[in-house]
């Protein structure tokens, strides 16, 4: 099959379904939501959806514990109102791509329920261990999520690995069934019409051989024993030979702890086994590693990633740009500013939405939606942050341990969209299932749908714009004035238009000044966040595009 590559055409919109839209006043976001904003996503100039699970789950990592592969929840509306999102975004020229989520299953799965008593054929479908003498743990994995990465099964009598939560075993890759099981699900949504997969930490699927014992990662012990292990690109391949390679479709691996070099591997166009990334570096501008080890912002350290990214892959590999997902803190209230709120919300549009690759939004993100800070530790849902309030910086008061939650916890960006200002934010009519943040009534969609000057409407222009200049395609990225540490300035050139691309990422003026061979008295300035820009200085949070052609 001829492989079109039609995501580089698109812009893509991540839906966290459960607190996106609710469609029947259970409280819950569910595909009837999302059919009834089908339109909204169209008028934004998305051209494809990724939806976060929607798969059946008892919900402990929020359906990243996935107890069926081919069904639909009954609570988003089971198959009958995916068929009906599928049809509908289809007819609107928008791709639907799913979450492929097979380095683990929930321990509600029917495979691990058999493979807990030793039912053929499921019986080497996770990784069990006996108890070893001493500590009685297999190895001294940590998990990603909550203390050690082994549980003890009484069932079986014996220990299975988790690298998340607890009701997360992991799969065993090395066993051929469980491959054959995988590309069976690929097979069923693809043949379904889905256009293709977002696969998620696909590149923890095989564990070193032995599963020795980690002596090098302070944090996350066993992650070099399972990032990029030894079979990956084999079965990586063995999914694109028998499966991907048959539709026009396309994917997308989440791969934490990686770098361009070690990405092309996966995603080089003449040789990879996978069509583009989600890299972490660009997370990382305000921790080490982790949202969890926060750090101050530094703009040195997100150009470099951003810019390592457009270099490195130039000309052999697609990007995947973003700067919010369901995983991080709002970007508002990380790299930009609350109190320059509107500014710093168009700002940190600009700086990802010109680089060269295929950009996401999350949802919310389009109108400027911040950090959810509620009053009590206990309001959090989140698997990961309730493991981190109970077991970690134990020192420090209980306020400054509520602060870090509101910094690094994943829950302060999983609120309800805020779609009005109507009751719960117009997300539901019943009792939503998550706190919607108080500051709907100040940001909502119905606020900014007629605003010309909405963060909402400055998303559209921006996309728009993306859309019909052939440079922000193809053309060659630069950047400029790398050692500022207040400024992010970048072009594109593809012989026959230029773009230069301004963003201020300080709260006060700036003074700037093009880069040689930028003429700006022959430039148009498209795309702007203050009504009348001072050529020389820029305001807080300032952010311009010109164009030459
Ligand atoms: C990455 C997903 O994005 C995250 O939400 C999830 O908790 C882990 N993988 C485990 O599946």
């Amino acid at each position: 099959m001829e492989r079109t590559r039609w995501y580089k055409d698109c812009v893509f919109y991540q839906i966290w379904p459960r607190s996106f839209k609710d469609g029947n006043g259970d409280g819950m976001g569910d595909l009837w939501g999302v059919l009834e904003k089908l339109d909204y996503l169209k008028s934004l100039g998305v051209d494809g959806i990724w939806f976060s699970p929607i798969y059946p789950s008892p919900g402990a990592d929020c359906g990243y514990d996935i107890s069926d592969y081919m069904d639909v929840a009954p609570e988003f509306g089971g198959m009958e109102a995916f068929r009906q999102v599928l049809d509908g975004a289809h007819r609107r020229g928008m791709k639907v791509v799913m979450d492929l989520v097979v380095n683990h299953t929930s321990d509600e799965h029917e495979w691990f329920q058999k493979s807990r008593r030793r039912i053929e054929p499921y019986t080497d479908y996770y990784i069990w261990r006996p108890a070893k003498p001493g500590s009685g743990l297999p190895n001294n994995w940590d998990s990603n999520f909550e203390g050690k990465a082994w549980t003890w099964d009484e069932v079986r009598g014996e220990y299975y690995l988790h690298l998340f939560a607890v009701k997360q075993p992991d799969l065993n890759m090395d066993n051929p069934l469980v491959r054959e099981e995988v590309k069976k699900i690929l097979r069923f949504w693809l043949d379904l019409g889905v256009d293709g997969f977002r696969e998620d930490v696909i590149t923890y699927i095989s564990k070193k051989e032995g599963l020795p014992d980690d002596h090098l990662f302070p944090i996350f012990k066993g992650m070099a024993h399972y990032n990029h292990g030894p079979h990956i690109h084999e079965y990586l391949r063995e999914f694109q030979l028998d499966v991907l390679d048959h539709y026009d479709c396309f994917t997308i691996a989440e791969a934490p702890l990686v770098w361009p070099k070690q990405a092309l591997r996966y995603i080089d166009e003449e040789t990879g086994q996978i069509d583009m990334m989600i890299q972490f570096q660009c997370m990382c501008a305000d921790c080490l590693f982790t949202d969890w080890m926060p750090t101050k912002f530094s703009l040195t350290r997100l150009k470099q990633a951003f810019s390592s990214w457009q270099e490195a892959l130039d000309g052999r590999a697609w990007n995947a740009l973003y700067i919010e997902n369901h995983d991080h803190p709002r970007i508002i209230s990380r790299y930009g500013s609350e109190k320059f709120w509107k500014q710093s919300g168009k700002m940190l549009a600009v700086s990802y939405l010109f680089q060269k690759g295929t950009p996401f939004v999350y949802q919310g993100q389009e109108l400027g939606m911040l950090n959810w800070r509620p009053r009590s530790p206990e309001q959090y849902e989140d698997v990961q942050t309730r493991w981190q309030y109970e077991h970690a910086a134990l020192d420090k008061t209980p306020r400054q341990r509520l602060e870090r939650l509101w910094r690094c916890s994943r829950d302060s960006a999983r609120t309800p969209v805020q779609w009005s200002d109507a009751r719960s934010a117009g997300f539901t009519t019943g009792t939503p299932w998550f706190y919607v943040n108080p500051n709907y009534p100040r940001i909502n969609a119905a606020a900014q749908e007629d605003d010309p000057d909405s963060i909402l409407n400055f998303y559209r222009k921006a996309i728009s714009l993306r859309k019909s200049l052939p440079v922000v395609r193809h053309g060659r990225y630069q950047e400029h004035w790398k050692a500022s540490g207040q400024l992010y300035v970048y072009s594109r050139d593809d012989g026959r238009q230029r773009l230069l691309v301004v963003c201020s990422f300080s709260d006060s003026k700036v003074l700037f000044h093009a880069p040689k061979g930028f003429d700006l008295g022959k430039a148009k300035l498209i795309l702007q966040n203050y009504p009348e820009p001072r050529k020389a200085v820029l305001q807080p949070y300032e952010a311009r595009v010109y164009l030459w052609e």
